[in-house]
């Protein structure tokens, strides 16, 4: 089931001039079901215009803290940013579901891990979350991040970040790179290419000695980082990451062709959701099995619609389908057989999906 609750705003403040952060007012008796873990996000739904608008952001506050905060950063023309940062205000009240996502790792105060982070812009929130949990809850780990932003004023969460640096002193390292604002030290001016990562990886880096690696921000930087740092020797299951997806890549525009023309009139889908069966035949107007879902009257979790947040995810019970893109599963998800419904393409002529997972 989408289960959304209404949570008052607490409080309400510019970061930046294009961010708000938002902390909200989460009742006693909502902890347990609101209880998150560093790097998930929670799905925010308002009506505007009357329409229903959903999305989702990484909360930014530390598990342990017993607080829940977003940040929104304002995209031109983006129905739900540009409300949060112009009209949302303290004492208002948003639709909120429970929190959710599966990037991060767990917290573990016995082992001492050397994190190394790469962020960009507002793909700080989650990072920011889990550089608190880890330096709170593992005594023994360093943190180590590198992050981009325009210029020094469009530095999300620097204050807290440097406040952050000095109370865990030698354990948190922060590089911030600048693309439109020039400084004198060169390696910290521009975008990570070859040759910041050729000094990144040989000066402030020690491959061998790194446990695991957290990237988010557009789709291109987290490419370009990870496989560099694959080839220079870090374990691919050890770099995790989150997209702000910007275009699609020639491999997926291809797929989403072909699967465009797969005939899916006639499909016989099953939905399993809150311990019920739900029923219903496809037709053409639709391309994925959650939009044919919801048009038949089911009411199931999902958010960005883009294959991004995992939000719609479900397990295919029998038949097969294909997805159009996916930014969000894992390879042992997949394994699972984990689908998102929203880019999920039926390819046979019955399909048994479970959103109970
Ligand atoms: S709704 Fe976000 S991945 Fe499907």
């Amino acid at each position: 089931m989408a289960d959304f609750y209404k949570l008052r705003i607490k409080d309400i403040y510019k970061e930046t001039k294009d961010t708000s952060v938002v902390t909200f007012d989460v009742p006693d008796a909502l902890h347990e079901q609101f209880k998150f873990s560093q790097g998930q996000h929670l799905t925010l739904k308002t009506i505007i215009n009357g329409e229903d608008v959903r999305r989702s952001y990484s909360l930014c506050s530390s598990p342990f803290d017993n607080e829940w905060k977003v940040a929104v950063k304002e995209i031109p023309g983006g129905k739900f940013s540009t409300f949060v940062n112009s009209t949302l205000k303290t004492g208002d009240e948003l639709e909120v579901m429970v929190p959710s996502g599966t990037f991060g790792v767990k917290c573990n105060a016995e082992t001492g891990k050397n994190y190394l982070f790469f962020a960009a812009g507002s793909g700080i929130t989650p990072i920011l979350s889990m550089i608190k949990a880890h330096l709170a809850a593992e005594p023994h780990s360093t943190c180590k991040l590198f992050y981009v932003n325009k210029t020094a004023k469009s530095i999300i969460f620097k204050e807290e970040l440097e406040q952050l640096r000095n109370t865990h002193f030698g354990r948190l390292e922060i590089y911030y790179f600048l693309t439109k604002e020039r400084r004198d030290i060169e390696l910290f001016n521009g975008r990570f290419d070859d040759n910041k990562m050729s000094v990144l990886t040989n000066t402030f880096i020690d491959i061998p000695d790194t446990n695991e690696v957290f990237l988010c921000g557009p789709e291109q930087m987290v490419n370009y980082v990870s496989n560099y740092l694959v080839e220079a020797g870090l374990p691919k299951e050890n770099i995790h990451f989150e997209l702000f997806v910007s275009g699609l890549s020639e491999e997926d525009i291809k797929r989403q062709e072909r699967l465009a023309k797969q005939e899916v009139e006639g499909t016989e889908v099953t939905i399993i959701d809150g311990g019920k069966e739900f029923n219903f035949t496809m037709t053409k107007d639709f391309d994925n099995i959650l939009d044919a879902a919801l048009n038949a009257g089911a009411d199931l979790p999902f958010a960005c619609k883009g294959g991004v947040c995992s939000t719609c995810k479900c397990e295919v019970k029998s038949g097969e389908v294909e997805m159009k893109i996916n930014y969000a599963l894992e390879a042992d998800e997949l394994a699972q057989n984990y689908v998102l419904s929203c880019q999920a393409v039926p390819i046979t002529k019955k399909v048994i999906v479970d959103f109970d997972v």
